[in-house]
């Protein structure tokens, strides 16, 4: 039954100034959450080089796997970056990781950072978006686009495109039974602002006290508007 407007409760958001994998290990998951989230480059991490931030990044997406309930999903977002002359693909990274514990993939897209065709020489011009779980699941009644030709409009350089967290938040609510969305390594709050428009609520962690307090005030008006692929 549809309920008045008025009872409908307004989703809530608690951002924490916490080091993520910390502060998943002191706080068990609530049954209805789901993880999105997209962990921080090598350039972002001061004082690793790629080998100890190839480990810390290997480490961290296991954490995440290993906490978010059965009920839910984890939905990792990430851009590939050259590194010294290599290559360095966090799909397989993530991919890795939930082999290393025993996590389901559910789907994997592509999310075009610039239209297909274009030659970029910096980083690639596509972010993998991977949806895990740790108990098999049907691969569900609506899965969406396999390859999004653009992200979205980003909050700032390091966001989560507009559209990839939309497409990301309607798969949660179509396809699982979440309640609230946490994204550990929350920056400036993108994920967290899509998801209380879409009726979640939602948790994000970061480090930075600056970015946690823009992740407390940003709002996303009505991400309905944020052009969906067909
Ligand atoms: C790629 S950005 C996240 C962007 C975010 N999804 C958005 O759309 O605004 C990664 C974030 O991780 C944070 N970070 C790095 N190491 C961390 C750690 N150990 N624990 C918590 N946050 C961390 C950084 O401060 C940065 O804001």
């Amino acid at each position: 039954m549809l309920r008045p407007m008025d009872e409908v409760p307004t989703p809530i958001r608690r951002v924490i100034q916490a080091e993520a994998i910390a502060w998943l290990a002191e706080n068990p998951p609530d049954p209805g959450a789901s993880v999105i989230t997209s962990m921080p480059d090598v350039s972002e991490l001061g004082g690793h080089d790629l080998a100890a931030w190839r480990t810390w990044f290997l480490g961290a997406a296991r954490a995440v796997l290993a906490w978010v309930p059965d009920p839910g999903v984890a939905i990792f977002f990430q851009s590939d970056v050259r590194h010294g002359g290599a290559w360095v693909d966090k799909g397989y990274l993530v991919l890795r990781a939930a082999e290393d514990v025993g996590a389901h993939l559910v789907w994997h897209k592509i999310v075009c950072r610039h239209p297909p065709g274009t030659i970029s020489l910096g980083r690639p011009s596509y972010s993998h978006m991977i949806c895990l779980s740790r108990v098999p699941r049907s691969s569900g009644r609506r899965p969406g686009p396999d390859v999004l030709a653009d992200a979205g409009a980003m909050t700032w350089s390091r966001a989560m495109g507009l559209t990839a967290c939309r497409v990301a938040c309607r798969f949660l609510r179509e396809e699982t039974a979440t309640r609230v969305v946490v994204d550990p390594f929350c920056g400036r709050g993108t994920v967290l602002a899509v998801a209380n428009a879409m009726g979640f609520d939602a948790v994000g962690v970061d480090l930075s006290p600056k970015r946690c307090r823009a992740a407390r005030s940003l709002v996303i008006g009505d991400p309905e508007k944020v052009a969906l692929p067909a």
